[in-house]
């Protein structure tokens, strides 16, 4: 592994002044070698700072370091979480009808077909008024309670393929603060209304209040019989759900993760409202980059690709962010989703033997749609000191048949300008041009030259459907992976989000308990007493 990395370091110390754009020259063949159309997705790396030399040191990378048995193992139900014990599947919640997946030996498909189709009936029944609630209306709305992978994900689903006069009417709650909840419940009727309560583990304490006030809620309008019908848990702990008192249960199993289970029940509020054809549509999308990814040769591997473009930039250039912007209203949300996928499953400091890491691992993700983006914090992308890599994700007709050529002409002309730049001379010329005089020109064109060669990545698709979104959010899981796999770490526990829920048992006992405790440290302490 140490040489493996020697030669990609020997790689990026080669191209670390690589001019971007002399590279399409340099190798006539670099457009054809860097982009790659999968699962109706056209993916261009050919703007990355890398040199057709550094790109093969990557794609060495990810062969020495075995991504193809990784990637076997992923899909043939290996306990590939290790700390947990567990296999990680998610691909078989969106297999074909003749799938056949094991978790650590053990069949799962047909349990999967069923809880599909049972997703597909009810979802059917709710829509067609057939499921009504206890006062025999049909459900009008639905609140999905949930939080992390029980929320973004289905809340992107939702905001991504949303019609624009929706027949139901579903609002997301994940913020244990009462006035997320308050909006959401503001102007519904509880006989109307469904919830659905998603939470792996039924035990999220931000997950279990709101679901107390909506169970609440619901208890202060509707009769008692029937009224558990209003009451849905989707969970990997039936038992807890129905304890809690939801009527009805839909299960998925452990080797599913929270930030992976979008293809799971936890969509089941979207299968609802958007239709269970709009949810096998998504499936269908997801099934589609699975079947690239565990097909193409690592060289023409979207995820594989994308992988190694955020490896060059972290551990090969220094580069400890990444922005994405989609050119998108409707993927909003991907930026959220993505730090959860992104960031929840590679921030992490030891490897999979649990040795420190001596490398730098995920990077900070953030964003914002385009082109709202430019008009906020791009100012940094192009003109700040520090390198921050751009993805944009461009979507040709986001409204109706025509191209919204506005919307994408700006994201082609971002990762331009950041390639290109602008040369101080040339800005010189133009303020002079522009009827400056040379004192003018000369004090003004620091401030407006772009120092160019700014790497940035295309994801670029002719419309966002059902099936175009799975294959983008499969692309963007396996990425993940490969990240995972090429830094050697368990890309798949959550280790480091525990230690601040234990601390915030404690701190709630204190308040409860009327002060902080003596041994509280005072910045801590000082707060509570504040807050109180
Ligand atoms: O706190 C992080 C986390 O465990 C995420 O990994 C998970 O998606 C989220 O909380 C919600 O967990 P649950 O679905 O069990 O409520």
């Amino acid at each position: 592994m140490t040489d493996l990395w020697t030669a990609f370091d020997t790689a990026a110390a080669r191209d670390a002044n690589t001019v971007i754009v002399d590279q399409f020259t340099l190798d006539p063949d670099r457009m054809a070698r860097m982009s790659v159309e999968a699962a109706g997705l056209c993916l261009d790396l050919s703007k990355q700072s890398w040199s057709r030399a550094g790109f093969e040191a990557c794609i060495a990378l990810a062969r020495a370091a075995d991504v193809e048995g990784r990637r076997s193992a992923l899909f043939g139900g290996e306990a590939v979480n290790a700390t947990e014990g567990r296999a990680v599947l998610h691909p078989a919640l969106r297999a074909g009808a003749d799938a056949d997946f094991r978790a650590l030996g053990e069949p799962v498909s047909d349990e999967v077909r069923a809880v599909r189709q049972a997703m597909a009936d009810y979802a059917g029944a709710v829509r067609a008024g057939r499921e009504t609630g206890a006062t025999g209306r049909p459900f009008k709305a639905i609140v999905h309670i949930g939080i992390g992978g029980s929320d973004l994900g289905p809340r992107l689903v939702w905001d991504a393929l949303r019609p624009l006069d929706p027949a139901i009417d579903l609002r997301f709650v994940a913020n244990i603060d009462p006035r997320d909840m308050a909006e959401a419940l503001t102007g519904l009727d509880p006989e109307t209304t469904l919830v659905v309560v998603v939470s792996k583990t039924f035990a999220t304490q931000e997950t279990l209040a709101n679901a107390e006030v909506a169970r609440a809620w619901l208890a202060a309008r509707l009769p008692l019989a029937g009224r558990e019908v209003h009451f849905i848990g989707v969970t990997a702990a039936p038992d807890r759900a129905v304890a809690f008192g939801c009527g009805r249960t839909f299960a998925f199993a452990d080797w599913v993760g929270g930030r992976y289970s979008l293809w799971s029940a936890v969509s089941l509020s979207c299968a609802i409202a958007l239709g269970p054809e709009a949810f096998d549509g998504l499936l269908a999308g997801a099934r589609a980059m699975d079947d690239h990814f565990v097909s193409a040769p690592l060289e023409r591997n979207a995820p594989v690709l994308l992988a190694l473009a955020q490896i060059w930039n972290v551990d090969g250039l220094g580069r400890s962010a990444r922005t994405v912007a989609p050119y998108a209203h409707a993927l909003r949300r991907l930026p959220s989703f993505l730090q959860q996928l992104e960031m929840e499953s590679n921030g992490k400091r030891v490897r999979r033997d649990g040795s420190p890491v001596t490398r730098p691992t995920c990077p900070v993700v953030f964003g914002e749609p385009g082109t709202n983006g430019q008009h906020a914090f791009f100012q940094q992308i192009h003109q700040g000191p520090e390198v921050v890599p751009a993805e944009f994700v461009i979507v040709a007709k986001t409204c109706g048949d025509a191209s919204q050529s506005p919307l994408w002409s700006n994201a082609l002309a971002q990762g331009q300008a950041l390639m290109l730049g602008k040369r101080t001379d040339e800005a010189r010329a133009e303020l002079i041009a522009g009827g400056a005089d040379v004192a003018e020109a000369d004090l003004l064109a620091p401030h407006k030259t772009f120092p160019g060669n700014r790497p940035s990545s295309a994801i670029a698709m002719d419309r966002l459907t059902p099936e175009t979104l799975g294959a983008l959010l499969a692309l963007y899981e396996h990425k993940t992976f490969v990240e995972g796999v090429i830094w050697d770490i368990n890309s798949f526990d959550q280790w480091g989000v525990e230690l601040g829920k234990v601390l915030a048992r404690a701190i709630l006992g204190d308040v409860a308990a009327g002060g902080p405790t003596p041994t509280l440290d005072p910045s801590t302490a000082m707060l509570m007493a504040r807050l109180m």
